[in-house]
């Protein structure tokens, strides 16, 4: 077997771990597919693990073990945006190669990360960075390459997920579910990040720069997490045949006289029909459901989160990266030749289609209005519906649930947000209407 191929993992938290307990239980497949022998020679961690293999050194200077010369691929498992890209940064000076899975970093610093990879010629994987064990970057980056992307729809958190389906199906209170996904290693160090929507937006911005060559722009995602989401809510969706999910949407819009054309990049709970494969996915798992022409719609589903899952998307990236470690080209350097692009398009062909603004986009309207149970109510609301153009599809009024109050829901076809928020703000203006208007988005996926 020829050269081996060193690495260093630098952070050993639930991934870190997850990955070398991984080639530890599966070197010889991992051989017999590369045909290199693969050897753990550093691991970054700031303390003493009594845990690793003596052989391996134990390094607590990150930059240092970014530039060993004992290491062919640097393993950041590390997150955060600070200390993860110097080392980044420094191993890519150092001609390593690069595997992360650290989407922050990538969706805030990635359009500069991936320039200077590209000027040193080394290569930054990123698999693990986006749904977890689900091998996307690779399906959409090379399986879906000769196909234009319409618009992708993904439950791109497992935490997230998790303690909707946790919600939904047992009642259980949110604090507690969150609890349990940190103890089972599914949440971020910040679970704000999960549950705020931060998560998904920077996966988001990385999917959709795959999708439509456009470069990284994470700060133009419209995020809304799932905190605001009510028990009530869930079941008034139900009852009218749909589920509330966390998802994330990038959708490409011409301009055919319904909107203004370019990109919709945003995370928010949305209903989805009950019926929908996406709405089925429960738990820690994530997929992500993706339209394009000519093959249409394809979904891919696993595991989002969690030591194992992410361990093998780890794992691939560093297989890919071996196999490009074997193309060495006379000058001892690695070669680009079978390379796919970091954003899988040409870098100099990336486009500037714009982003478009959350009042120009486009969806389905889920409403919860609180008016008094007199005559004319309802009139006044579908009224004003009518005169700002929007299509009502189905509406539910309950009986009055406290003195003098009905809970209107009512399900609106896909309408420009900008004429959404003015109907709104006139139905709460309404004498007979109390409280906020509570607006989820709803999207029938087809
Ligand atoms: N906190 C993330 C999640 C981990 O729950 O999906 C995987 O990116």
């Amino acid at each position: 077997m020829s050269k081996s191929i060193k690495l260093a993992i630098l952070g050993l938290g639930t991934v870190g771990t997850g990955v070398v307990n991984l080639i530890n239980d599966n070197l010889d497949e991992l051989k017999r597919r590369s045909g290199r022998d693969i050897v753990i020679t550093e691991v970054g961690t700031r303390r003493q693990r009594d845990d690793i293999d003596p052989n391996i050194i134990q390094n607590s200077d990150l930059m240092a073990a970014a530039a060993s010369d004992n290491v062919d691929i640097v393993i950041e498992l590390i997150g955060g945006t600070t200390l993860a890209k110097d080392v980044i940064m420094h191993a890519i000076k150092n001609g390593k190669h690069v595997v992360t899975a650290n989407k922050a970093l990538l969706a805030e610093h990635g359009n500069e990360i991936f320039a200077f990879a590209e000027a040193h010629n080394v290569h930054v994987a990123y698999e693990a960075a986006v749904a977890g064990g689900i091998p996307i970057i690779k399906v959409m980056r090379e399986a879906l390459a000769a196909n234009r992307i319409e618009w992708l729809a993904g439950i791109i958190n497992g935490t997230g997920n998790f303690i909707m389906t946790e919600m939904r199906d047992k009642g259980r209170p949110f604090a507690d579910v969150l609890t349990e996904a940190q103890e089972l290693g599914y949440a971020e160090a910040d679970p704000t990040f999960d549950v705020e929507g931060i998560d998904a937006a920077h996966k988001l911005a990385l999917l959709a720069s795959i999708a439509f060559g456009i470069p990284l722009q994470f700060d133009k995602v419209y995020c809304e997490g799932i905190t605001g989401i009510t028990l009530q809510d869930v079941n008034y969706a139900e009852e009218l045949g749909y589920r509330i999910k966390h998802l994330g949407f990038a959708v490409r819009r011409e301009s055919d006289g319904s909107g203004d054309a370019g990109i919709e990049l945003r995370v928010h709970p949305t209903l989805i029909p009950q019926n929908a494969l996406l709405a089925n996915v429960n738990g820690v798992k994530n997929a992500v459901l993706v339209n394009s022409h000519p093959l249409g719609q394809t979904l891919y589903c696993g595991d989002g989160a969690g030591a194992g899952a992410t361990a093998s998307a780890v794992m691939a990236d560093v297989m890919d990266l071996v196999r490009v470690l074997g193309s060495i080209d006379s000058n001892n350097e690695s070669t680009n030749g079978h390379h796919v692009p970091h954003l899988a398009f040409i870098p100099e062909q990336l486009s500037d289609t714009p982003i478009l603004r959350a009042e120009q986009m486009i969806t389905g309207y889920y409403l919860r209005v609180h008016a008094h149970d007199n005559p004319g109510v309802l009139a006044d609301i579908t009224r004003i519906l009518s005169d700002a153009g929007i299509n009502i599809d189905a509406i539910l009024q309950k009986p009055a649930h406290k003195l003098g109050q009905v809970p209107v829901i009512i399900l609106t076809l896909p309408v420009v947000e900008s004429q959404m928020n003015i109907a709104i703000e006139k139905i709460e203006k309404l004498d007979t209407t109390t409280d906020k208007v509570v607006r989820i988005r709803l999207d029938e996926l087809a």
